[in-house]
């Protein structure tokens, strides 16, 4: 695998190796990421994983400066799994300058994480577009763990009619259920065993509704209560259509389930698609 550091370095790394696929992660990567590159594998020729903690996604009080930065596992795991090219920026090759221009996100970016983390889909499309502009991939992949960041990716991409097709990685899991994420690395043992609380609850609701009846709002509040009970801090549990996460009517069949909330000092997501 090669590594870039500078855009210049990249680019030229890139000529003459045809199709690109791009998998941009933060890096502290786990198996949920290296599925994503396994999945980029099936999508074009060459294979090009990004590294960068993105400051522009992070407010003040979040994790930025602890967010865990394990570049030498990473790379390794990257070689291991068939990556062909790392680019790995550091602040000042992403943002030479005070980044002015940022893109900010249409209605799909405003409610849930939008309201719960504001600006955080500012920074994530910013840095996603750069990324796409800087590699110029045919595809790029994005994990539904994040899935409202995949629906305002897709949305971007869509209304600035990009080039580049997104395509989406499943979430993957521990054998608990708890969904692979950096920041379970922040949980004590005791939270960790508490964390897959949120994949059963949001399980639960979805099951609910399979079974018929059950109205929404009163399984999202006792979702969010149930979780509270437990010692969480739940920010929201709420049921959407997949496609573009406003609220369901009664004839819409595509629906995901997602749910956020803080166990600890740790902010947690998951979601769950499913048809009804
Ligand atoms: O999902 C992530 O790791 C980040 O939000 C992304 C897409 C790499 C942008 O910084």
């Amino acid at each position: 695998m090669e590594v870039f550091e500078t855009v210049a370095s990249l680019r030229a790394g890139l000529a003459g190796r045809g199709p690109v696929v791009l998998v941009p992660t933060m890096g502290n990567l786990h198996e949920g990421h290296l599925d994503l590159v396994r999945l980029a594998r099936r999508h074009g020729r060459t294979v090009a994983a990004s590294i960068f903690v993105n400051r522009l996604q992070f407010a003040p009080n979040e994790d930025f400066d602890r967010y865990p930065r394990t570049f030498a596992p990473d790379c390794e795991k990257l070689g291991a799994v068939g990556a062909d090219v790392l680019f790995a920026p550091d602040e000042r090759e992403v943002y030479p300058e005070p980044q002015g221009f940022k893109v900010e996100p249409s209605e799909i970016g405003q409610f849930l994480e939008g309201e719960f983390r504001p600006g955080f889909f500012r920074g994530v499309a910013t840095v996603v577009l750069k990324l796409l502009a800087i590699v110029q991939p045919q595809v790029a992949v994005f994990g539904k763990k994040d899935y409202q960041q995949l629906r305002v990716v897709q949305a971007m991409v869509r209304q600035f009619n990009l080039a580049t097709e997104i395509v989406a990685g499943e979430t993957i899991r521990a054998d608990d259920g708890l969904a692979l994420s950096s920041r379970n690395g922040y949980l004590s043992p005791t939270e960790r065993a508490e964390a897959v609380r949120l994949y059963r609850t949001l399980a639960r609701v979805r099951d609910r509704l399979l079974a018929g009846g059950a109205d929404v709002v009163d399984l999202e509040q006792s979702a969010t209560r149930d979780l509270a009970e437990h010692g969480w801090k739940p920010d929201y549990v709420a049921v959407r259509r997949q496609a573009d996460l406003t609220p369901p009517s009664a004839a819409d069949r595509d629906l995901v389930v997602l749910g956020a909330a803080r166990l600890g000092g740790t902010r947690l997501i998951d979601n769950i698609e499913f048809r009804r």
